[in-house]
């Protein structure tokens, strides 16, 4: 029974943790932008996003991450035996780049605090794209453990995947060129 528990905690903590993921690399994209506003705005709201950015991964990213790992250690205390597995260990080399990610997300933080940070926000917008690679790789690794298929649906996914991030993309940056020729229209 102990094992059910772990899991459904270790779920519900991917869940926070990947929430809190996403949005604080979309208040990156917000925070970057704000340097195109005039004063007294561009310090107003890159105070805000400051407050917003320190509150979301210390209140809910970083405690998602814990509970994930808390929950996947009980989980291999209970069936010891699930660490031979390869799956798993291909899935935690994928997990160690998740935690890399999380961190640098905090260190990108910081540095926007200090304005030390030159990214602009498209590129922020690109970052978010590694999270999602991340999120399907590792629950399909989960899921399908040792018999991941590698057949035409898995890779009809795959490119569903890739379209879908690279729609998004397209489209932030069609909306960017057309705010881009209004102002300039305007100006
Ligand atoms: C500290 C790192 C992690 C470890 C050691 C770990 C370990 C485990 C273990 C032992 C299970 C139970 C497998 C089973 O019952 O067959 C599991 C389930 C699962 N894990 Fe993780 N996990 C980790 C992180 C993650 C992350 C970051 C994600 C998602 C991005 C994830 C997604 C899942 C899913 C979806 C399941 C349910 C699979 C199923 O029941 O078929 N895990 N994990």
């Amino acid at each position: 029974m102990a094992y059910y528990w772990f899991k459904a905690f270790h779920l519900i903590g991917i869940v926070v943790w990947f929430a809190g993921l996403f949005y604080l690399v979309r208040l990156f994209v917000y925070h970057a932008e704000a340097s195109q506003q005039p004063e007294p705005a561009q310090t107003i709201l890159k105070t805000q996003y400051e407050i917003m950015e320190k509150r979301l991964y210390n209140i809910i990213t970083t405690p998602g991450m814990a509970v994930t790992v808390v929950m996947a250690i009980g989980l291999i205390s209970t069936e010891p035996e699930i660490l031979k597995s390869g799956w798993l260990h291909i899935k935690l080399a994928f997990v160690v780049l998740l935690l890399a990610y999380h961190f640098y997300c905090g260190r990108i933080m910081r540095q926007l605090a200090k304005g030390e940070c030159q990214w602009t926000g498209q590129q922020f917008r690109a970052l978010n794209e590694a999270p999602t690679v991340l999120l399907v790789v590792i629950v399909l690794l989960a899921v399908f453990k040792g018999s991941l298929p590698l057949d035409l649906t898995t890779w009809l996914i795959v490119a569903l995947v890739i379209s879908m991030a690279a729609s998004i993309q397209l489209y932030a940056k069609k909306r960017r060129l057309d705010q881009e020729k209004l102002s300039s229209s305007q100006g």
